[in-house]
């Protein structure tokens, strides 16, 4: 950031010509990435917190049974650089097993949560130098002036299952370049499963899914000037088996026509806006992936019930 206050306008405009676009496809999209302003961290961090949800809980239970021979295999100099931090929960796990560290990079788009967060962490390990950097990390990212070490990746949450094909090997090759030689790299991926399992995580009983995607509408009305009516749209959840992934989707209960700044947007009665993708991967299809953008995995860690994986990957 320059100090100025462009970045709040060109944030600004950049949602809006997101959103603009999104809307105006035949099937209308909202990128999932603005899912996260305050409020919607908020909501996704009880998200991890629901009894549906398997994902957190699996990955933090793999972290903790296998968290020595992971920081064996990280050293004790790593700098740890976590893409899209949030609260850094799982991060917690590695800094109190690591021996030492070299440094915490945690990147987020939420500057407030990442503010925070930091704080924290400076409060709770008085020793460890945070390097907060606030991003997206699909674009390219300015790094501070960091201390030497061995560059570590942190990307948990199955957080690669929401990019798409073209992302994940883009978000690949940058992690690649800005890890650097000799660099490692720990990914979190949900694997396959029944739709049984997988379905209900996306559509929790108590509604906070709901509420966290429509978060979304809620912050278009209220930092894009529009009048979505949160009330006429609802959450649903779509296992789209061939693409192997969840499908998120806001339906349009009614006919009704959007205004967003000064454009006009019609949703018939049934019509969905999708705004996430969930991908539930095989270690098979993800092995050419890493090849392809210079990552060879050197471990993997599973829970007992193979719901899901933690990978190091060792740049070649
Ligand atoms: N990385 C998370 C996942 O794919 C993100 C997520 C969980 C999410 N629940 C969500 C995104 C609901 C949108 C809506 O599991």
């Amino acid at each position: 950031m320059d100090g100025s206050d462009a970045p709040e306008q060109s944030h600004l405009n950049e949602f809006l010509a997101d959103v603009v676009d999104g809307l105006s496809k035949p099937q209308k999209t909202l990128a999932c990435r603005w899912l996260y302003d305050e409020a919607g961290s908020d909501l996704f961090e009880q998200i991890t917190e629901l009894p549906e949800y398997y994902p957190t809980r699996t990955e933090i239970s793999i972290l903790n049974q296998h968290a020595d021979e992971i920081v064996s295999a990280l050293g004790d100099d790593a700098l740890l650089i976590e893409y899209g931090a949030g609260a850094s929960t799982k991060t917690r796990i590695l800094l109190d097993n690591l021996n030492a560290i070299a440094g915490y990079v945690p990147i987020d788009v939420s500057e407030a949560f990442l503010l925070y967060t930091a704080e924290t962490l400076r409060r709770d390990y008085p020793k460890l130098d945070v390097f907060p950097v606030v991003g997206n990390f699909m674009a390219e990212i300015d790094l501070p002036e960091l201390p030497s070490g061995q560059r570590v990746g942190f990307f948990p949450g199955s957080t690669i299952g929401n990019l798409s094909d073209d992302e994940i090997e883009s978000f690949l090759n940058g992690a690649r370049s800005l890890l650097g030689d000799d660099s490692r790299f720990l990914i979190g991926v949900d694997l396959r499963k029944s739709p049984d399992i997988l379905v209900p995580a996306y559509d929790d009983a108590a509604g906070v899914t709901a509420a966290f995607n429509l978060n979304l509408l809620r912050r278009i009305n209220s930092e894009l000037d529009a009048n979505f009516d949160l009330t006429c749209f609802t959450h649903e959840v779509r296992w789209n088996d061939e693409a192997s992934r969840i499908e998120m989707h806001l339906v349009s209960i009614c006919d009704q026509d959007i205004t967003i700044a000064d454009q006009s947007f019609h949703f018939s009665a049934g019509e969905t806006i999708h705004t996430e993708n969930s991908r539930k991967f095989s270690i098979e299809t993800l092995t050419p992936v890493f090849e392809k953008t210079g990552w060879t995995i050197t471990n993997l860690w599973s829970d007992p019930g193979n719901l899901f994986a933690v990978l190091l990957l060792t740049a070649e």
